[in-house]
């Protein structure tokens, strides 16, 4: 299959309003979260994104109704489900599905998952959702032959749950399957990630009984039925950070409309450390974040850590940004075991850049980057490169921008329409 790519010309400074779309790390739980009602649920502020079709076509795949042709709102009607298999292709090309796991135990109390794959940042177990699904009371055998894990449950019972370490998806997977169980659940030392707390706030829609998300201490009370509700997504807080790094990488002047100032907070920070300024305010119909730079960038250290840290999926663009700093900065990547690779990519371009057992960056700012042919090797990584090109001198080529299109809604012409000069070709 011939793959499209993206041409750069960089040195061009961002100048304009961008408006941020739906989180995809919301939608993508929300989704599957959605068949748990047995009704009809319209989602609103939903990005056109790729892993938001795929979960619509696994949605069909098992009889679920669903509609997203009319702008941002997708109407699932979840009364007739045909099935709680989902070992399709498409499950076991995209991670997220994982969370059909939860959904479909807690409503019907069996499921047949597709395994997803580790990836280029690292491992992923599951071994933290497996754990609260046992707890739960569910039986889960993992075939490795056929990479299909085997969930069974005579019926859900409520209990206390303590993740061995903070993960998202466990908290949201386990926070999904304890909604309908019976009695109270408890789950600790959780994920707090602006997400986490939309998925509960959606469950609360549906007539769940969620408190505490966003703590360190989830209390959920379930219920036998759930029902169709509305609910709008919240923005996506990574792609308002890679707008924000994208401004001041090109020494820019953006607003940044559709956000949630209090969820930007450890990349406001770091970028106000590094020379920009960073202006919250609300026009009156929209909260925005201005984000203003005229020099190169003052080195700072970043390490990443859980919400309400410097988010891992914004340690790849900042590298980019950071690469042409008055200095060294340095990086710490304490999520994931190998998202550092986009740094041979940014090498390329002229960037100055050491790494110690892949979790260590010493960024040594150079004058300029040159525009290079590079590839992007995963979504985050894919933004990085984008943002590099941006700032190099002359044309870079970005390959493999197929990673961008799962998570990122119209990004080329969204860079276009505040000055980037930003082209999608196709072989
Ligand atoms: C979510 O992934 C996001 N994806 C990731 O965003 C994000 O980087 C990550 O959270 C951290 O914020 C979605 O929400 C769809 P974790 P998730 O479970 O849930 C280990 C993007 O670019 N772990 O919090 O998979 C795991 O290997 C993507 O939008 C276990 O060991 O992240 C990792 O090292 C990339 N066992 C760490 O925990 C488990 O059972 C954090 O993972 C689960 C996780």
């Amino acid at each position: 299959m011939h793959k499209d790519w993206y041409k750069i010309e960089g040195g061009k400074r961002l100048e304009g309003t961008a408006i941020i779309s739906g989180a995809k790390n919301a939608s993508v739980a929300i989704i599957p979260a959605a068949i748990m009602s047995g009704e009809c649920c319209i989602l609103e502020n939903l990005p056109h994104i790729q892993d938001v079709s795929t979960l619509e076509t696994i949605l069909r795949q098992i009889g679920a109704e669903v509609d997203f042709t009319s702008g941002d709102c997708m109407r699932i009607d979840s009364t007739h489900i045909t099935s709680t298999s989902v070992v399709s292709e498409e499950v076991a090309e995209m991670r997220a599905s994982y969370y059909l796991l939860g959904a479909l135990l807690a409503r019907f109390h069996e499921c047949d998952l597709a395994l997803p794959g580790g990836c280029v940042i690292g491992k992923r177990p599951i071994d933290q959702h497996i754990k609260g699904m046992r707890a739960l009371g569910a039986e889960i055998q993992v075939d490795e032959e056929h990479n299909i894990l085997h969930a069974r449950a005579r019926k859900l019972v409520g209990t206390e749950i303590f993740f061995d370490m903070v993960s998202v998806g466990a908290t949201i997977n386990v926070m999904l399957a304890a909604t309908m169980a019976e009695g109270t659940t408890v789950l600790s030392n959780v994920a707090k990630e602006p997400h986490v707390v939309d998925v509960a706030n959606f469950l609360n829609m549906m007539g769940a009984s969620v408190k505490g998300a966003g703590t360190d201490t989830i209390r959920i009370k379930g219920k036998p039925r759930l029902h169709g509700c509305g609910y709008s997504v919240i923005p996506d807080q990574i792609e308002t950070g890679t707008f924000m790094i994208a401004a001041a990488a090109t020494r820019g002047d953006v607003i940044i409309k559709n956000v949630i100032p209090t969820h930007m907070e450890a990349v406001s920070a770091k970028l106000m450390e590094s020379g920009a300024t960073v202006i919250e305010g609300d026009d009156g119909r929209d909260f925005y974040i201005h984000v203003i730079m005229k020099d190169k960038p003052r080195p700072v250290s970043i390490k990443t850590l859980v919400y309400p840290g410097f988010p891992t999926d914004l340690q790849q663009p900042m590298m980019a940004y950071l690469s042409t700093a008055a200095g060294v900065s340095t990086i710490t990547e304490t999520i994931f075991e190998s998202r550092f690779n986009h740094v041979k990519e940014l090498r390329r371009m002229g960037a100055s850049i050491s790494i110690r057992d892949n979790m260590y960056a010493k960024v040594k700012g150079v004058n300029s980057l040159h525009g290079a042919d590079i590839y992007a090797s995963d979504l985050r990584a894919g933004a990085a490169l984008i943002i590099a090109g941006l700032m190099a001198n002359g044309t870079t080529k970005v390959h493999n921008i197929e990673f961008i299109d799962r998570g990122y809604e119209y990004f080329d012409r969204k860079l276009m329409a505040i000055g980037a000069s930003i082209e999608r070709m196709h072989v």
